[in-house]
C-alpha cells in the first residue's frame, strides 16, 4: 500500500482516485487535516476497503510514525500544505507551520520508519519511496524572452506561499543527502480540472462568472502562467514513483503558456457555448480590472524534458480540451459546488470530529 498526506485537497484527491483506478489493487492511507482547502465531498465515495480516511497532521510525528508502523507502505506522497498565494500574503504563519515544520516532522517520522525496515527485499530501504509535491514557483519568475525553468535554475522564490515550499524542497534534498532516504520531488506548473477549490483562477472566474459576478483579473492581466491538467501532472507523480530516481527533481509542465487575460476569455467562451446567458450576452462582459497582487510573480514557464526523458511521461490533455472538461464538471456538480458555497461540506468533519474539527 502507499500513503498520501493531504488527499482529500484537490490534487491529492485526483490522484488517490487515478490510482484506485488502476486496477492494481493497492491500497491508500490518505492522511488529511482537512483545512478549509480540504473536502472530504472529494474522496468520500471511495471504495473504504482500498481507500482508508485518516483525519490528522502531517506534523504530528507520532501519529504519522504509528500510521507508518501499523500499515507500513511502500511509499509516502506528500500533497499536504497550505496552497494558496493570496492567502499566504495575508497571513504566513500557516504556511510556514504546514509546509516547513510539518514536512520537517513528517520527515523525521518518515526516517524513522525507513531506518527500521530491511536492506533488501519487497519492501526495504531500497525500495522504499518518498515522494515529495512540489511547485514550479520556487523558482521565481521569468522575464518574456527567459528560458523556462530547468532543474538546475537558482531557486528565487517571492512569496510568502513559494518560500515555504522552496525550503521545503531544501528539507527533502538534505534528508536524501545526509540520511540517504529516497526521495523523489516533483516541481509542476498550474494545474485546473475537477474538485479545485474556488479560491483560485479558473474554478473562481467559472463559479463567478455563473453567479453573475464580476471576474476579477489582478492588475493587468498580462501575467503568464504554464498550465496543466490535474491528470496529467497525477500521471506524472505516478511515473516519478514507479521510475524516479532518489534524490533527483522533476519538473513537470504543460507546454501550455497563456496570458490570465487570456484564459479568462477562453473560460467565458466556454460558458457562452455550455450554459448561454438568458439575455444574449457574452460572460465576458463580467471581467473586471482589480488591485494587482502584492509581488506578483509575471511569468512562469517549465521545462519537462527531463520528465519526458527519464520517466516517459507527456501531457495527454489539451488547454482548449481540459478547460472544456474542467467547466463541464463544474456545471455537472452542482451540489459539490453548493456544498463549499454553503459551508456545509465542513459538516461531516464537525460532526464526525466535534472539538478537533
Ligand atoms: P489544496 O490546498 O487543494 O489541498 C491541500 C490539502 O492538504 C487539503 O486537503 C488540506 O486539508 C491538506 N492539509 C493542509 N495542511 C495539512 C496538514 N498540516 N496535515 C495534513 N493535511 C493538510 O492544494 P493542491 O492544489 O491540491 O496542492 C497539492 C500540492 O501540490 C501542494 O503541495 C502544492 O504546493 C502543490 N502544487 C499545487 C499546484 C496547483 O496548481 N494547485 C501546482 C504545483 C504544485
Ligand atoms: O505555479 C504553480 C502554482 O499555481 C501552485 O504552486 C499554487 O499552489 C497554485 O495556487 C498556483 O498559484 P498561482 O498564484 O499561479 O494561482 P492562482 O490561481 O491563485 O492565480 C493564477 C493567476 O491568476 C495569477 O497570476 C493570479 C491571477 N488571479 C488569480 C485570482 C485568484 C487573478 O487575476 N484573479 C484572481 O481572482
Amino acid at each position: 500500500m502507499i500513503l498520501v498526506t493531504g488527499g482529500a485537497g484537490f490534487i491529492g484527491a485526483n490522484f488517490v482516485r487515478l490510482f484506485l483506478s488502476g486496477g492494481k489493487g493497492e491500497e491508500v492511507i490518505n492522511v488529511d487535516r482537512l483545512t478549509y482547502a480540504g473536502n472530504i465531498e472529494n474522496v468520500r465515495d471511495l471504495d473504504s476497503s482500498k481507500h482508508i480516511f485518516v483525519h490528522g497532521d502531517i506534523g504530528g510525528r507520532n501519529l504519522m510514525r504509528d500510521l507508518l508502523d501499523r500499515y507500513r507502505p511502500r511509499a509516502v506522497l506528500n500533497f499536504a500544505a497550505e496552497s494558496h498565494v493570496d492567502r499566504s500574503i495575508d497571513s504566513a504563519g500557516e504556511f510556514i507551520q504546514t509546509n516547513v515544520v510539518g514536512l520537517f516532522n513528517l520527515l523525521e517520522a518518515v526516517r524513522a520508519y525507513w531506518s527500521s525496515l530491511p536492506d533488501s527485499g519487497d519492501l526495504s530501504r531500497d525500495t522504499f519511496r518518498f515522494l515529495q509535491v512540489s511547485t514550479d514557483e520556487v523558482y521565481g519568475s521569468l522575464a518574456p524572452d527567459e528560458p523556462a525553468f530547468a532543474e538546475s535554475n537558482a531557486f528565487q522564490p517571492n512569496s510568502p506561499y513559494s518560500a515555504s515550499k522552496a525550503a521545503g524542497d531544501h528539507l527533502v534534498r538534505a534528508w536524501h543527502h545526509t540520511y540517504g532516504l529516497p526521495t523523489v520531488t516533483t516541481n509542476c506548473s498550474n494545474n485546473y480540472g475537477p474538485y479545485q477549490f474556488p479560491e483560485k483562477l479558473i474554478p473562481l472566474a467559472v463559479l463567478n462568472a455563473l453567479a453573475g459576478k464580476p471576474i476579477p483579473i489582478y492588475g493587468d492581466g498580462q501575467q503568464i502562467r504554464d498550465w496543466l491538467y490535474v491528470e496529467d501532472h497525477c500521471r506524472a507523480i505516478l511515473r516519478a514513483l514507479e521510475a524516479g530516481t532518489p534524490g533527483e527533481v522533476y519538473n513537470v509542465g504543460g507546454d501550455n503558456e497563456r496570458r490570465n487575460l487570456e484564459v479568462v476569455h477562453a473560460l467565458c467562451g466556454v460558458l457562452d457555448r455550455l450554459r448561454p446567458k438568458q439575455d444574449g450576452t457574452s460572460y465576458a462582459e463580467q471581467i473586471c480590472f482589480v488591485k494587482d497582487r502584492p509581488g506578483h510573480d509575471r511569468r512562469y514557464a517549465v521545462d519537462s524534458r527531463k520528465a519526458a526523458k527519464e520517466l516517459g511521461w507527456r501531457p495527454e490533455e489539451g488547454f482548449e480540451s481540459g478547460l472544456e472538461r474542467t467547466i463541464a464538471w463544474y456545471l455537472a456538480n452542482g451540489d459539490w459546488v453548493a456544498g463549499i458555497q454553503t459551508g456545509a461540506y465542513r459538516e461531516w468533519v464537525k460532526t464526525h470530529y466535534g472539538e478537533y474539527a
